[in-house]
């Protein structure tokens, strides 16, 4: 069993962040990044252990970034738990926590700030129902980065396409962070754990079981290949909605994010989304379709 230690040095201010992570620096130890929004539970903990592992020093951020948030999402009443969240990482290897307001972030306002938008693929699956997400996710991770000049940073796979999306601007724009990704850590009836679960009924978190279980059944059948996956695809759907989710996209793609057309073959990624009351889900699963 983890023993509770110290918690971690609190910083809100970006000049205090750069003057301890420079001292890092000079002495040539490495340092990770584990960006977050809080509400932390065990998987954003199962990242700051995978940290902990690659670099000396980690800091975990915390910041509930309104640039990623669309008009009408749940801006206002995400979770904000910050001593909750020192609590839980004061068990972990986190020697600091980056907490800013928004005005040390966006000092000088969110209009017309520079953003980083990694174009097409941001635009589908989640980024076609949530209008600017990824450009606001990829700004502010950026922006952190830029800050934080972390060697590596960890992401889970639970957010693939926004993983994904982060590899591809690290890649254009020639960052020197290495992108380390984490596998999703579950509930025992293999929910993935997420913040937005808090919102959850006792019934909807019963009905929300259903979701990981047919991804499974949905992979199942594109692995048969007994049909084409689009009609596979629509059957899943249809599942879901028979299972009182209301999903709002069900997408297979291949490695490098194409969508997969008829029978298609080697590695996959079948993304989904679904509401199930207040809260919206998110869940993945990555696989193989042998090849004939
Ligand atoms: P947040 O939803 O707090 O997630 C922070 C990190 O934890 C992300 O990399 C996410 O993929 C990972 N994570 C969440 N649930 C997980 C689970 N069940 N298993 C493994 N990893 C999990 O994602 C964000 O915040 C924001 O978009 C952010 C990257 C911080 C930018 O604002």
């Amino acid at each position: 069993m983890a023993l509770a230690t110290e918690q971690p040095a609190l910083l809100a201010e970006p000049a205090a962040l750069r003057a301890r992570i420079q001292a890092w620096r000079s002495a040539g130890e490495p340092v990770a990044l584990v960006p977050t929004m809080g509400c932390l539970h065990a998987g954003h903990l199962e990242l700051v252990r995978v940290a902990a592992r690659r670099a000396r020093h980690v800091v975990v951020s915390i910041f509930v970034n309104p640039l990623q948030f669309a008009a009408g999402e749940d801006l206002e009443r995400y979770p904000r738990t910050l001593q909750a969240d020192l609590d839980a990482l004061a068990a972990t290897d986190c020697d600091l926590v980056f907490a800013p307001p928004e005005a040390a972030l966006y000092p000088h306002g969110r209009e017309g700030l520079t953003e980083v938008h990694v174009p097409e693929l941001s635009t589908r699956h989640c980024g076609a129902h949530r209008p600017g997400h990824f450009e606001g996710v990829t700004t502010v991770v950026n922006l952190l980065f830029n800050l934080v000049q972390p060697d590596l940073a960890v992401f889970g796979e639970k957010d693939y396409q926004q993983l994904y999306l982060i590899r591809r601007m690290v890649r254009d724009l020639h960052l020197p962070v290495e992108i380390v990704g984490v596998p999703t850590v579950r509930e025992a009836d293999g929910l993935a754990m997420s913040s937005r679960n808090r919102y959850l009924s006792a019934d909807e978190r019963a009905r929300a079981a259903a979701f990981p279980r047919l991804l499974d059944a949905t992979v199942a059948r594109l692995q048969q290949a007994e049909a084409p996956a689009q009609d596979v695809l629509e059957a899943g759907l249809d599942a879901l909605r028979e299972a009182g989710l209301e999903p709002q996209y069900l997408d297979l793609v291949d490695a490098d994010f194409a969508a997969a057309q008829g029978r298609p073959e080697g590695e996959h990624i079948l993304l989904g989304a679904v509401q199930v009351g207040s809260a919206r889900l998110i869940d993945n699963r990555v696989f193989r379709i042998a090849t004939s």
